[in-house]
C-alpha cells in the first residue's frame, strides 16, 4: 500500500480530520496522481450530512480534481510522469455493458464506481476521493488537463461541468436555445457559461436577487426571481431548456411552468423522489429529464470544449485545512461560486 494522508469523517460526526489514508499500489492500468486542486461539491455536503449521528463507514469526499501524474502502470499509454491530469467523479466501470460499450460509462448497468465513497470492482474496498495528497485511478478515467486552463479553477469541470455539459449537449443547446438555469452555484454558473457558449439565449432562475449582476457578467439576459410571483408567471412557457441544479427537495411545479411547449426541464440538483402533477407536465406536453456525470467521450469533449472557449469555474482557493469552513459556507449558499481546496499544505 501507499501511504498519503486526506481529509476524512469518521463515525457519526460531520467534522473532517487530517488523516493519514493508504492507497493501493498500482495495478498495470493505474496511474498515481498528487492532487493539487480540488473542487468543494454540494454532493460532498449531502454526503458529509448524511454521517451526521448515523456513523458508517470512513467518507473522504472530493470528485473533482486536478494534478500531475506521479507514477504509471506498466500498460499505461496515455501519461507519462508528469502530465498534467484531471480526474471527475466516476473512476471506473465494467466495459463490457451496452452503456460502457456506447461510450455512456456514467449510466453503466453494473454501476460505475463513484470517486468516494464507491466500491474497488476489484479489491472490494471503499474509495477515498480527492480531499488527499495523492490519488490512485485507472488511466481510462483520467483526463489529460487541456493546455491553457487553470489547474484550480478546472477542478470544477470534473464534476459540475460534465453533470450540466452533457445534458445540456443531449438536448441539443446551441444557438437560439432558450435556456433558463435555475440555481447560481458551482452547477449553476457553468451551466450559464457553458448555455451562452454554445451560443443559447440564457437566464437565471434564483431566489438570490443579489446574483443579478452576477448572473449578465456570466453573460445571462438577467436573473428571474423565484420567490417572485409575478416574475415567475411573466416567464412562464418562455425556456425550450430549463437546467434545474438547485441542491434542496423543491417543487417541480414553478419550474415546469417555465418550460415552453415540448421543452424539458432537466433535474440535475437535489436527487430523490420528486412529486409531480401530470397535468404540469400535460400543458405545454412537457418533458422531465435527469442525469448525471458524463460518459469518457463527452467528458473529454467538454475539456476541449472549455479550453477553446476559455470556460473555467469562478473559483475561491482556501487552503485545505479551511475545508470545515468551506463545507459550513457552502451550505449556507455563501461561494460565488466554487470552493476550491489547495492541497499543498498535505505535504
Ligand atoms: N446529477 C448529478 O450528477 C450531480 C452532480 C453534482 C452535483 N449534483 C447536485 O446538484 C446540486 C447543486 O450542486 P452545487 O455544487 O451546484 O451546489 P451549490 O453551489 O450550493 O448551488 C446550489 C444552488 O441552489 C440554490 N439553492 C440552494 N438552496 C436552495 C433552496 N432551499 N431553495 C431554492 N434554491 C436553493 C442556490 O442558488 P440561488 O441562490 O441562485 O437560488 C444555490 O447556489 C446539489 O444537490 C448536488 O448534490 C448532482
Ligand atoms: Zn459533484
Ligand atoms: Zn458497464
Amino acid at each position: 500500500m501507499r501511504n498519503t494522508i486526506g481529509w476524512q469523517v469518521e463515525g457519526s460526526s460531520s467534522t473532517l480530520l487530517r488523516t493519514p489514508l493508504e492507497r493501493r499500489d498500482l495495478r498495470p492500468d493505474d496511474l498515481a496522481v498528487r492532487v493539487d486542486y480540488c473542487g468543494v461539491c454540494h454532493t460532498d455536503v449531502h454526503a458529509v450530512s448524511a454521517r451526521n449521528g448515523e456513523g458508517g463507514r470512513p467518507l473522504v469526499p472530493g470528485h473533482e480534481f486536478t494534478g500531475v501524474v506521479t507514477e504509471v502502470g506498466p500498460a499505461v499509454t496515455r501519461f507519462t510522469v508528469g502530465d498534467p491530469v484531471a480526474v471527475g467523479n466516476i473512476v471506473d466501470s465494467c466495459d463490457e455493458c451496452a452503456m460502457c460499450r456506447a461510450g455512456q460509462e456514467n449510466f453503466c448497468h453494473a454501476f460505475p464506481t463513484l470517486t468516494y465513497d464507491g466500491i474497488d470492482r476489484h479489491d472490494g474496498s471503499t474509495t477515498l476521493g480527492g480531499y488527499s495528497r495523492e490519488y490512485v485511478v485507472r488511466d481510462r478515467f483520467a483526463y489529460p488537463l487541456p493546455a491553457g486552463l487553470d489547474p484550480a479553477a478546472a477542478a470544477p469541470l470534473l464534476c459540475a461541468g460534465i453533470t450540466v455539459w452533457e445534458p445540456m449537449h443531449a438536448l441539443g443547446v446551441g444557438p437560439g436555445t432558450r435556456v433558463a438555469v435555475a440555481g447560481l452555484g458551482g452547477l449553476g454558473h457553468l451551466a450559464v457559461k457553458i448555455a451562452v457558449a454554445l451560443g443559447a439565449d440564457t437566464s437565471v432562475v434564483s431566489r438570490s436577487p443579489d446574483k443579478a449582476n452576477d448572473a449578465r457578467r456570466l453573460g445571462a439576459h438577467g436573473l428571474i426571481v423565484s420567490t417572485d410571483p409575478e416574475q415567475m408567471a411573466d416567464a412562464r412557457d418562455r425556456f425550450d431548456v430549463v437546467i434545474d441544479t438547485i441542491s434542496a427537495p423543491h417543487g417541480l411545479g414553478p419550474y415546469l411552468r417555465l418550460v415552453a411547449v415540448d421543452g424539458t426541464l432537466s433535474h440535475l440538483g437535489h436527487l430523490g423522489t420528486v412529486t409531480v402533477e401530470t397535468t404540469d407536465l400535460l400543458v405545454g406536453r412537457k418533458k422531465l429529464s435527469s442525469a448525471g456525470s458524463g460518459g469518457r467521450l463527452a467528458t473529454a469533449a467538454m475539456l476541449d470544449f472549455c479550453a477553446e472557449h476559455g470556460i473555467t469555474a469562478d473559483i475561491e482557493v482556501l487552503p485545505s485545512t479551511h475545508v470545515n469552513e468551506a463545507l459550513d459556507r457552502l451550505r449556507r449558499n455563501e461561494v460565488r461560486y466554487r470552493f476550491v481546496l489547495d492541497m499543498s499544505d498535505l505535504e
